[in-house]
């Protein structure tokens, strides 16, 4: 079910379960393939679940530098290719994996037949938010992953996680931690160079599911209903006991909007 694919000059671990149409998983930062454990066990009993660690995180080779969103979602369109999918795939990203499917859809339509959003934005970077994500790529380079767990962990989950489900929270501060530093930092200088989608989701003529947790203080409720507002064929669903970590915080509720979208598309 795992595979290691050559791409691109990375080795990239991707695991594959299940039969029926293509549903392809891109996690968040700086995280890896296991943030969609529900989904992957719930999904894989009608589709073909694929779900790879991005370059750099995971059970995948590490990377330095700068890796782009272009640069993921090229890995993943080749990664398609290699594993023999000939079918449009169904992207759902979670935050920066939302940030790579918008750059899917703009460069592999081809290979793309809807769009799931979660907990993600249209807009680039603000030049304040640029400052921060080089001046955390420079110290997670200079110090490791550890400050970084401690500093999200608080901004990922809701209330209700948070006090209820302290396995999760540290289940999540453990992978942070176990991810290379110069991985972090690259995929946080490629966030801070992302292309700005705002004035192009007008243009996205897949259907696409946009999912928020209610509680998410990273992207907010408000800010995704907009977005799905502004594509043609899109849906927009608020998932309630849940922050930024939606698929994982409430997988009850997400797996049933995605399973609801995915039969009528
Ligand atoms: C993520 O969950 O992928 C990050 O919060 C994205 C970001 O920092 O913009």
């Amino acid at each position: 079910m795992f595979q290691k694919i050559h791409l691109n000059g990375s080795d990239v671990n991707v695991l594959v379960k299940g039969q029926g149409e293509p549903v392809l998983l891109v996690h968040g930062f700086p995280l890896d393939h296991t943030m969609w454990e529900f989904q992957i066990e719930d999904l894989s009993q009608d589709y073909c679940v694929i779900a790879p660690d991005l370059r750099g995180f995971g059970q995948s080779s590490k990377t330095n530098g700068t890796v782009t969103m272009k640069a993921f979602s090229d890995d993943l369109a080749e990664l398609l290719i290699k594993l023999e999918i000939r079918d449009p795939v169904h992207v759902c990203g979670l935050s920066m994996g939302g940030y790579i499917a918008f750059q899917f859809w703009m460069d592999h339509k081809e290979q793309l037949k809807s769009l799931i959003l979660c907990d993600t934005r249209a807009a680039a970077d603000s030049e304040d938010a640029q400052e921060l994500r080089y001046a955390t790529a420079d110290r997670v380079e200079k110090e490791g992953s550890g400050f970084l767990a401690g500093l999200m962990v608080g901004k990922l989950f809701s209330p209700v996680t948070q006090k209820q489900n302290p396995e999760l929270i540290t289940r999540i501060q453990e992978t942070i931690r176990e991810t290379h530093p110069e991985s972090i930092a690259a995929a946080s200088r490629g966030m801070a160079a992302r292309t700005d989608f705002t004035s192009l989701l007008n243009q996205i003529e897949q259907p696409v599911l946009t999912i928020v947790g209610i509680d998410d203080t990273i992207t907010s409720s408000q800010e995704m209903q907009t977005i799905a507002t502004e594509i043609p064929h899109a849906t927009f669903i608020v998932i309630p006991d849940a922050g930024h970590m939606a698929p994982l915080e409430n997988p009850e509720l997400v797996n049933q909007a995605i399973r609801q979208f995915l039969a009528a598309h």
